[in-house]
């Protein structure tokens, strides 16, 4: 063989090594498939090397472990792989932690009350849920305690992930049934809730000046400070005195509730005019219930409530929750352009007689009202004329 060919040859023989050595290489490249962002439900059962689909010419080297899928939130995970000539790579990826749960509402599908009953739809309503955030819970619908009708209403509870549950359930608005008495305790004469006081004669006015000067004067049992109807622990009302809810009142309630429809807000009256009788019954049921103390922080004697006067209402939901909503909010800071004020406001219950009631306004005109919303720091009736609100 010429010189000239065997170098050729040889030549030939390191090219085609040099390219079997290039293909045994490759063919022996890490190769890992795995998925960028694995998402995951709460409380799934996740391990950090899950998402591998596949290795080829490597190992990993990192350690399986569980990982924490208790709350909603995102989780990098490093994956270290080892080649074959043990070099060590690391590969990233996310593990995206959702809620596609909805809570769970356990409730009773009918409720029934008497025609002008107080209601708390909340009160043995449970939620439950899969999450450890906070579920907001609330009703959806209209009614009228003092209409009776048989309303469909639906408890609502929302997730911090926007799971949303409906549940739909009827209240039984029923008309009243024949009252039955209860005996308070006989050595306490001022549990009598026809015990009104040297302000109930009704033969005679009478006049008086309050500790802040204004005039006072009781008429047929009807006590007025400068001309404002007072009604609280202290002043009643007639046992026999009916009304309605007053002309200006559901006028400048009408205007209220327009206004507030443009801000796209709901608010309905959901209890007005309670005569004597009805409140009667609704305080003897809570004193059944919770006993005289308690019941006179929240609930008024019969001839002692604001609902008997007509010039008082709840509105929507009678619940502590309802305090926290937009509608609760919009009204304590724009009811008194409508002549309502927040009659019994936070705070305040040494003053008023009774704790903070979110629902409950009371017309006194734009006048007063303006000057006892004082500009959000609200002042109470009592305060203002120098009056008290005791039994
Ligand atoms: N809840 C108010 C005080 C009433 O019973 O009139
Ligand atoms: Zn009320």
């Amino acid at each position: 063989m010429k010189k000239k060919t065997k170098i050729i040859i040889i030549t030939l023989i390191l090219i085609l090594i040099i390219i079997s050595y290039g293909i045994y290489l490759n063919s022996k490249k890490l190769i890992l498939e795995y998925t960028d962002n694995l998402e995951v439900l709460l409380n799934q059962e996740v391990y950090n090397l899950d998402n591998i689909k596949e290795i080829k010419n490597g190992k990993i080297i990192t350690e399986k472990e569980q990982i924490d899928t208790t709350k909603i939130s995102k989780k990098e995970i490093t994956i270290k792989v080892e080649n074959f000539f043990k070099k060590i790579k690391e590969y990233k990826y996310t593990i995206t932690i959702v809620d596609k749960e909805s809570p769970v509402i356990t409730f009773k599908k009918e409720l029934e009350i008497e025609k002008g009953e107080e209601i708390n739809l909340l009160k043995d309503v449970k939620v439950e849920d899969n999450s450890k955030e906070e579920i907001k819970a609330f009703i959806e619908g209209e009614y009228d305690i003092n209409k009776p009708d048989n309303y469909k209403l639906y408890y609502i509870a929302e997730d911090s992930s926007g799971n949303k549950t409906k549940e739909e359930f009827i209240l039984h608005v029923k008309e009243k049934k024949i009252e039955e008495p209860i005996n308070h305790p006989k050595n306490n004469s001022n549990l009598n809730s026809n015990n009104t006081n040297s302000n109930n004669n009704q033969s005679s006015d009478k006049t008086f000046t309050t500790k802040k000067g204004f005039k006072g004067v009781t008429k047929n049992g009807i006590t007025y400070i400068d001309g404002y109807m007072i009604v609280n622990k202290t002043y009643s009302l007639p046992s026999t005195y009916e009304t309605s809810l007053t002309k200006e009142t559901t006028n400048n309630f009408n205007k209220m509730k327009s206004a507030a429809t443009l801000e796209g807000l709901n608010i309905y009256i959901s209890s007005g005019f309670r005569s004597y009788d009805t409140q009667k019954r609704l305080y003897n049921n809570y004193v059944k219930r919770d006993g005289v103390e308690a019941a006179d922080t929240y609930s008024a004697r019969a001839g002692h409530s604001e609902h008997q006067s007509g010039l008082a209402f709840d509105v929507n939901t009678i619940n502590d929750t309802f305090a926290s909503t937009p509608e609760a909010k919009w009204l304590a800071n724009n009811c008194y352009k409508y002549g309502f004020i927040l009659r019994y406001p936070q705070g305040k219950s040494n003053e008023t007689g009774y704790k903070y009631e979110s629902w409950h306004f009371r017309y006194v005109g734009v006048e007063l009202a303006e000057k006892l919303y004082n500009n959000g720091n609200w002042i109470t009736m009592e305060d203002y004329f120098g009056i008290t609100s005791i039994y």
